[in-house]
C-alpha cells in the first residue's frame, strides 16, 4: 500500500475531526492581528486565544483547522531531521466541550486507526505534577483504558508536559504527548526513560489555567483542549523516511537545490557531514518560510517580522554561497516557485501572489549581492590592517553588517597567509546572541492573552477609526495591519497620499464625536454572505470562515462601524475616553500608518457581549 501523502494526511486529519462534529475553520495569517507581543503564528491556538480565554467562537465549541506556523526559537537546529522554522500544524479544540477522555480517545483512534500507526510503535507522556497541578493519573488512566501498556506512558516535569503560554501570560496548562519510536530495533520504555529515541508528533494541551503577570496561575472558567500535531513529522514517519525533508513535498524542492550546486555530492551520510546536505536543508526550509511570510504581507526590512525575513532570505543566501550557488537575483525567486508548486494548490494566496513573492525575494538578493560585494572591500581593508590574525572583532563585524560566514571569512584570509580568531568571533557572536536574545524576550513580554482594559479600548478604538477614515478619505480605506500595544493603537491602511493636517483632524473629531455619542457596542454571528450583505467592512478575501462575527458600534439611527473581527470590544463607545492621532506617516508604498492613543477612558471595562 503506498504511504500516505502529506495532502492526504491533512485532508485526513480535518475529515476525521468533522466526522466528530468539530466545525473546520481556517487558519490564519502568519501575522498576529492585534497582537504586538508575538512577531509570528506560532501555533494553531494563537489565534484562538480569545475564545480560550472565553468570547464565544461563532463557529460553535468543536474546532479543527491547520495552521502554518513560524518559529525561530530552534533556527540553529533546522538542518537536523526534525526541526523547521516553517511548518504546518494540525489541531483540534474543544472551548468548554469535551476534555481529557474525548481528546484522548480521538487522538489514539486518529492515529492507530486512520494514519494505521500499529499502537505497538506509540509512547506517551503525561503531567507529573508540582504545586501548580497535581499529578495526572488521569490522563494515564484514559490512554491504559484506550490500549496504551503501562510502560509505554512516562510522567514528566513542567519543563517537558506544560504547554503555554505561547507568551509570558495567558492560557496554559499540563499536557499529555504522543511519540513515536523512532530508536533501533523493538521499542523500548518510554520517553521518560528514552528520550531520544522517541519523536513526539502530537500534543493534547489540557488548558485550565491562566498564567498572571504577577506568574500565578489562575483556574479558568471554561476547559480547553488545544492539540497540535506536527504535519511533517507525522509524513515523515508515515512514509519511512528518516527526515521531514525526505517527505513528499519537500523532497522536489531540496532536489531542486541540490542539481543546482556544482559542488561534488558525496553518497549517504557523509554528505551531512560535509555540510552539503544541510546547507540544502537550510535553504529549502528558509525558503519555504520566506515564501509563506512575503505571501502573508510582509517585506524585507530592519525592524520586526520584517527583519526576520531578511535574516532568512540571507542566510539561505549564505548556504547558497556554501554550495557555490550563484545569488544574484535569480535564486530565491526560483526556489519560491518551487515552494508554490508543492504548496500553492492548498494555500492558494501564494499562487495569487507569486510575482509578488518572487519579485521581492529578487530585490533582496540582488541588494544583499551589492552588501557582499561591498564586504569584500571592507575586507580588504581589514586584511591589509592586520598582521597574523583577523581579530574576533572584524570579522563578527563582517558577518552582522555583510553577511559574511566565519567560514567565508577564513577561506579569505587563508588566500593572504591569515588566520581568523576564531574564538574571540564566538564571543563576540554570542554577546550579540545575548543582545538579540534581551530583545526578543522583550518582545514577548506582556503576553499574548493582553486583553487588558487597555488594548480592548484601543482595539475599539480601531474600528471607530477605520469607519471614520472610510468616511473623510472615501471606501478605499482598506485595514493593510493593525499593532495594538497598552500604550497605542497602530493602524496600517491602503492610501496613497500623505493625509492633510485638515483630514487628519476630521478623523480625529469625527473618532471623538462617536465617543461621545456613547453608541452600544455588539456583535451577531452571521455568514460570510450576510456579513457582506450587511455591508460590514471586512477583507473579503479566502481568510473567513463560513460564520463570522460582526461587530456594531451605533444606535437605532445611527451605525457608527460596522466590521468583521473576533473582539472582545468594550460594550459602549464611551468608555473610550478622547482619542487622539499622534503620527501620521507611510508605512509602505500605497499604504499610510497612524498611531492613535486613548486617554481619560474608565480603567474597568465591561466587554461587548451578543446583540441581535
Ligand atoms: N499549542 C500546542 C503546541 O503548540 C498544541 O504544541
Amino acid at each position: 500500500m503506498q504511504p500516505l501523502s502529506t495532502d492526504q494526511i491533512r485532508q485526513a486529519y480535518l475529515d476525521f475531526f468533522k466526522k466528530h462534529k468539530h466545525a473546520v475553520i481556517l487558519g490564519a495569517s502568519l501575522i498576529p492581528e492585534n497582537d504586538p507581543t508575538v512577531l509570528f503564528t506560532t501555533a494553531g491556538m494563537h489565534p484562538l486565544v480569545p475564545y480560550i480565554l472565553g468570547e464565544p467562537h461563532p463557529a460553535g465549541k468543536r474546532l479543527t483547522d491547520v495552521q502554518r506556523c513560524v518559529r525561530t526559537q530552534d533556527i540553529d537546529e533546522v538542518g537536523d531531521s526534525s526541526h523547521l522554522t516553517c511548518f504546518e500544524m494540525l489541531g483540534n479544540w474543544s472551548l468548554g466541550d469535551y476534555f481529557k477522555e474525548g481528546a484522548i480517545t480521538m487522538s489514539f483512534e486518529f492515529l492507530t486507526k486512520v494514519l494505521g500507526i500499529p499502537a505497538e510503535m506509540l509512547a506517551v507522556t503525561c503531567f507529573e505534577g508540582d504545586k501548580d497541578a497535581p499529578k495526572d493519573r488521569e490522563s494515564a488512566n484514559i490512554w491504559m483504558k484506550v490500549g496504551m501498556p503501562e510502560e509505554r506512558i512516562g510522567f514528566l516535569p513542567k519543563a517537558k508536559n506544560w504547554w503555554g503560554p505561547a507568551g509570558t501570560t495567558g492560557p496554559c496548562g499540563p499536557d499529555t504527548e504522543m511519540f513515536y519510536w523512532v530508536g533501533v530495533g523493538e521499542p523500548k520504555g518510554n520517553p521518560a526513560t528514552h528520550d531520544k529515541e522517541w519523536l513526539e508528533i502530537w500534543n493534547d494541551v489540557l488548558i485550565q489555567y491562566n498564567k498572571t503577570g504577577e506568574g500565578t496561575f489562575e483556574p479558568l472558567a471554561q476547559k480547553t483542549i488545544d492539540t497540535g500535531m506536527g504535519l511533517e513529522r507525522v509524513a515523515a514517519v508515515l512514509q519511512g523516511v528518516p527526515t521531514v525533508y525526505d517527505t513528499d513535498r519537500f523532497k522536489p524542492i531540496l532536489d531542486h537545490v541540490l542539481k543546482l550546486s556544482p559542488r561534488e555530492r558525496i553518497p549517504d551520510t557523509h554528505e551531512m557531514e560535509s555540510g552539503i546536505l544541510r546547507h540544502a536543508r537550510i535553504i529549502v526550509d528558509h525558503l519555504k518560510a520566506a515564501t509563506f511570510i512575503i505571501g502573508d504581507g510582509i517585506k524585507p526590512g530592519n525592524v520586526d517580522q520584517g527583519y526576520v525575513l531578511r535574516r532568512i532570505i540571507r542566510r539561505a543566501i549564505r548556504s547558497a554561497r556554501q554550495l557555490q550557488i550563484s545569488a544574484t537575483g535569480e535564486f530565491t525567486p526560483a526556489l519560491a516557485e518551487a515552494v508554490i508548486r508543492e504548496y500553492g494548490h492548498i494555500y492558494g494566496y501564494l499562487k495569487t501572489k507569486e510575482k509578488e513573492i518572487r519579485d521581492t525575494l529578487s530585490a533582496e538578493e540582488r541588494q544583499f549581492s551589492r552588501t557582499l560585494a561591498e564586504g569584500l572591500k571592507h575586507f580588504e581593508r581589514v586584511a591589509k590592517e592586520s598582521v597574523q590574525t583577523i581579530s574576533g572583532e572584524n570579522a563578527f563585524h563582517l558577518y552582522d553588517t555583510y553577511g559574511f560566514p566565519l567560514e567565508l571569512t577564513e577561506e579569505l584570509a587563508v588566500e593572504r597567509g591569515l588566520h581568523v580568531d576564531e574564538a574571540g568571533y564566538k564571543k563576540a557572536f554570542a554577546g550579540h546572541q545575548e543582545l538579540s536574545r534581551a530583545g526578543a524576550e522583550k518582545k514577548f513580554a506582556g503576553g499574548l492573552a493582553d486583553h487588558s482594559a487597555e488594548t480592548t479600548k484601543l482595539h475599539t478604538a480601531t474600528h471607530l477609526l477605520n469607519a471614520a477614515l472610510r468616511k473623510v478619505l472615501g471606501s478605499h480605506i482598506w485595514q493593510k495591519g493593525s499593532n495594538i500595544t497598552g500604550e497605542r493603537l497602530r493602524f496600517d491602511f491602503s492610501h496613497e497620499n500623505k493625509m492633510t493636517p485638515e483630514q487628519l483632524k476630521l478623523v480625529e473629531d469625527l473618532v471623538n464625536w462617536a465617543i461621545e455619542k456613547d453608541f452600544p457596542i455588539s456583535y451577531h454571528i452571521t455568514t460570510v454572505d450576510g456579513a457582506k450583505k450587511e455591508n460590514a467592512i471586512g477583507v473579503f478575501d479566502d481568510r473567513y470562515q463560513t460564520e463570522v462575527k460582526v461587530y456594531v458600534m451605533g444606535d437605532k439611527e445611527i451605525t457608527f462601524s460596522k466590521e468583521i473581527c473576533g473582539g472582545p470590544h468594550v460594550a459602549r463607545t464611551g468608555m473610550l475616553g478622547s482619542f487622539k492621532i499622534q503620527k501620521e506617516e507611510s508605512s509602505s508604498s500605497g499604504i499610510r500608518r497612524i498611531k492613535a492613543v486613548v486617554t481619560g477612558g474608565l480603567g474597568e471595562i465591561e466587554v461587548a457581549g451578543e446583540g441581535k
